[in-house]
């Protein structure tokens, strides 16, 4: 049977463009609610070390007033940690993170940081949030993840999204399409986002063993100038087209 691919809303982009003038509007909480009603599947959000973004009550909101289903990406600290384990969101996806970037720039070293990570993949699941990595489409990463006992990858498809058309982004998208079978093989949900826009989702939404993206920039950037209801909508639309067949499950 043809599985359903969901879409996760980011909705941080909502949160740098309230931080730029220092109050209230536009308030991501809102985003968050216009993404439900247009049919998001979920909401992500990123808690960075440097609140640049998305802050703490933030986070607090999203869990109290929010009926979809929240990822909190984090970074793999102890402040983090203590703050997800107080929140207990549906899932918590662990990125890598570095004060001067502007994004995440690159997948986590699940293989090269097995040691520090292990505890926070064992404490977020002990406390009943579905723990994801998010790494490059690398085997041996995919393995590092299935040791570590993280039930769930997301794959980075920025080097796919930033590969120039043609020969290069084929080579990036079949590195994807690899890894997400080997996920699939070795037991891992496999989701994926970073960089997506209406020109590279549909391929990415072609791999049946992807189950979930998490799309912000792109969508929030569109929102400006067709609302969020329709940006979002499109890139369903976009997702589904590459899926035929996949029905929505019952909420
Ligand atoms: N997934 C992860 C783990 C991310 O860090 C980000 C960016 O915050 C996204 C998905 C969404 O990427 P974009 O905003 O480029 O769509």
């Amino acid at each position: 049977m043809t599985r359903y691919l969901r879409l996760g809303v980011n909705i941080d982009h909502v949160a740098t463009l309230r931080n730029a003038r220092g109050g209230r509007h536009p308030d991501p909480l809102r985003a968050a609610r216009m993404a439900a009603e247009a049919g998001a599947d979920g909401i992500t959000a990123h808690l960075r070390e440097d609140r640049r973004h998305i802050r703490d009550d933030d986070v607090a909101r999203l869990m109290a007033e929010i009926a979809l289903p929240l990822n909190l990406e984090m970074a793999a600290t102890d402040e983090m940690l203590g703050i997800a384990l107080r929140h207990r969101p549906h899932a918590c996806c662990i990125v890598p993170e570095k004060r001067t970037e502007v994004t995440t720039e690159g997948g986590l070293d699940a293989a090269g940081g097995k040691a520090h990570l292990k505890r926070f993949v064992q404490e977020l699941g002990a406390a009943g949030v579905r723990v994801s990595l998010f790494i490059d489409p690398d085997e041996a990463q995919l393995d590092a993840a299935r040791e570590l006992g993280a039930p769930v990858v997301e794959l980075h498809t920025g080097s796919y999204c930033e590969a120039p058309e043609g020969f290069d982004r084929q080579a990036e998208l079949q590195r994807l399409v690899r890894a997400a079978a080997h996920a699939e093989a070795i037991g891992l949900e496999c989701h994926a986002g970073h960089g997506l826009d209406y020109d590279t989702v549909g391929p990415v939404a072609a791999i049946p063993t992807v189950v979930e993206l998490n799309i912000g920039h792109f969508l929030m950037g569109e929102a400006v100038f067709v609302g969020l209801p329709a940006s979002l909508g499109r890139m369903r639309a976009l997702m589904d087209a590459a899926r035929p067949g996949a029905v929505r499950p019952a909420r």
